[in-house]
């Protein structure tokens, strides 16, 4: 035992003032860690830019710079030269790729740009106390990096997360909280569900009665009783400018915003407010912002040229607005049954040929239409489509993206055809689903509706499940360059509160953001846990994030 002691305090010295360097805690766990001896003082360093980086690259590492001089209570200076921590420009590293080298008396960071310099800074912030993520300085805290070599590069490039604004509404606040987590774990895209049933978010300047009315709705059914109403006038917006700002602020952490549009299904909300897009030909119905969960009956006529011009105004508005590639259309589960006896829906088909075949109904056709359209009117405007593997259904152009979340099914299929593919099967990564067996316990979830205690073991999307999917499992070989990558879904029906959204998100994105990013190789539950417990849930406690703790 003497012995031992003496051999780690001689190990000490040797690593200067610090004992032996801490384990490292990171998640999503970088691709390789070699570990070093001694530690590196942050406290009042000073961190140099490469001359030859872009100014978002730079304006990265002031915000880190800001952030260390606020925690740690000693000003840390962006400098061009200097000892400290020097940040390299060096474009040989792939563009989301980057690497850290830390010595007792110096670190390095090096990437080709923007993403991976944010992205070692993600890493470096989650190797040092947590009150790095705090608004309060905490100069006792011990801020020191180990020593180490870090080299690292995420295994798919599109690592999303979906959130339902329309179910239930969530403050700018709210979204910029979920963005910052976000960012922590590396995730680039944020899937954001703008139009639907129960209420229509986003102001669209051509047709003000979409947030005049479409954006409430007369009460919400309590729970599964679908014959309640809480009689509570429910609903909300983002206006242009919100939008505009949440954009912004999502760039500077790296994500991307990919906007979904959902049609032509899911459309009551819009039909509530221009009652004559819908299929009752000329004369407009009672529609309203409908008060219940589950799939409308009430979708768009898409017979009807109005209806056309409406969706390209409005997509127009959002291509214009949102500067990512792609905007998502949405495709799902849209029932054709008003289309099978609207005059209008009836001539289309007639003057577009579309005829039952091969399994795939003239309705189903018309969807393909519809699709094609918008996809078509959007490459003109320089953006990509997105859709729920519906779009499959029938015949889908070149260069569309195809969201797989029926299952696995969709991807198999979309990839080996030749289309780009996001992976979001239901039983993997469906977050409203409940996150244990503890039907009685756990907060009431869409799984309440259908699991029993026999079977909620299935239904349910543990941390571990979720952990546990591989992406690329069935995909054939040759066609697995296709999948672009992984994204969980928030619907949030049974989901009121930022605490329960929070709930249901963390710590499963955590677990998300591992098989976003990691090689299999590199995946391990049980060492994924114990680094939770040691850095990830203090984080989220130091963030002021509901999670829900681990099982034991
Ligand atoms: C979906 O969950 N309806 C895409």
């Amino acid at each position: 035992m003497k012995k031992t002691l003496l051999a780690l305090a001689a190990l000490a010295m040797l690593g200067g003032c610090a004992p032996e360097a801490p384990a490292l805690h990171i998640v999503p766990a970088p691709l390789s860690v070699q570990m070093a001896r001694g530690t590196f003082d942050v406290q009042g360093i000073s961190l140099n830019c490469d001359p030859a980086m872009d100014a978002r690259s730079a304006g990265a590492v002031q915000r880190f710079a800001d952030e260390l001089s606020l925690a740690c209570g000693k000003a840390c200076e962006v400098s061009e030269d200097g000892r400290g921590m020097r940040f390299v420009q060096d474009d040989s590293i792939a563009p989301e790729a980057y690497s850290i080298s830390i010595r007792r008396s110096a670190a390095e960071v090096r990437a080709s740009g923007f993403s991976g310099f944010l992205y070692a800074i993600q890493t470096l912030r989650q190797m040092l106390p947590v009150a790095v993520y705090g608004t309060e300085a905490d100069p006792a805290a011990g801020w020191r990096l180990p020593c180490c070599d870090i080299s690292d590069a995420p295994r798919f490039g599109y690592r999303g997360l979906m959130l339902d604004c329309c179910r239930h509404f969530f403050s700018v606040d709210e979204v910029k909280k979920v963005l910052d987590a976000m960012a922590v774990y590396k995730l680039n895209r944020f899937h954001w569900h703008l139009s639907e049933d129960q209420g229509w978010r986003i102001q669209i300047d051509k047709y003000p009665r979409l947030t005049e009315v479409g954006a409430w709705r007369n009460g919400t059914m309590i729970r599964n009783d679908w014959d309640s109403n809480d009689g509570i006038r429910y609903g909300g917006f983002y206006t242009k400018d919100q939008i505009r700002d949440i954009i912004a602020y999502a760039d500077e952490r790296g994500i991307t915003i990919v906007p979904e549009i959902d049609l032509p299904g899911h459309m009551q909300a819009a039909l509530a407010s221009y009652p004559e897009l819908g299929c009752k030909g000329s004369k407009p119905q009672p529609y309203e912002v409908w008060t219940v969960w589950g799939v409308s009956r009430q979708v768009l006529n898409v017979g009807s040229e109005k209806t056309m011009r409406f969706l390209e105004d409005v997509l127009g508005e959002v291509a214009d607005l949102f500067p990512g590639e792609y905007i998502h259309i949405g495709g799902d589960e849209c029932p054709r049954d008003e289309w099978k006896t609207d005059p209008l829906c009836q001539a289309k088909i007639r003057e577009l040929g579309l005829k039952d075949s091969d399994g795939v109904s003239a309705e189903a056709r018309l969807q393909n239409y519809v699709t094609a359209r918008m996809q078509k009117f959007l490459a003109g405007k320089g953006k990509k489509i997105i859709g729920w593997d519906e779009i499959l259904e029938g015949e889908l152009a070149e260069g569309a993206t195809v969201m797989s979340w029926r299952g696995t099914k969709g991807g198999i299929k979309a990839s080996s055809q030749g289309y780009d593919v996001i992976m979001a099967p239901t039983t993997y990564c469906y977050l409203d689903y409940i996150q244990s067996t503890d039907l009685e316990h756990e907060p009431f979830s869409i799984s309440h509706n259908w699991a029993t205690p026999e079977t909620v073991g299935k239904a349910a999307v543990t941390l571990e499940k979720l952990y546990g999917y591989e992406p690329l499992a069935e995909i054939p070989e040759e066609a697995r360059g296709h999948i672009l990558g992984v994204q969980c879904n928030l619907w949030t029906e049974y989901i009121a509160t930022p605490e329960h959204l929070e709930y249901m998100l963390f710590p499963r994105v955590l677990a998300l953001s591992e098989l976003q990013w990691c090689a299999p190789e590199r995946k391990d539950f049980r060492r994924f846990k114990s680094d939770l417990s040691a850095h990830a849930l203090p984080m989220l406690d130091e963030l002021g994030i509901n999670y829900r703790k681990l099982d034991q």
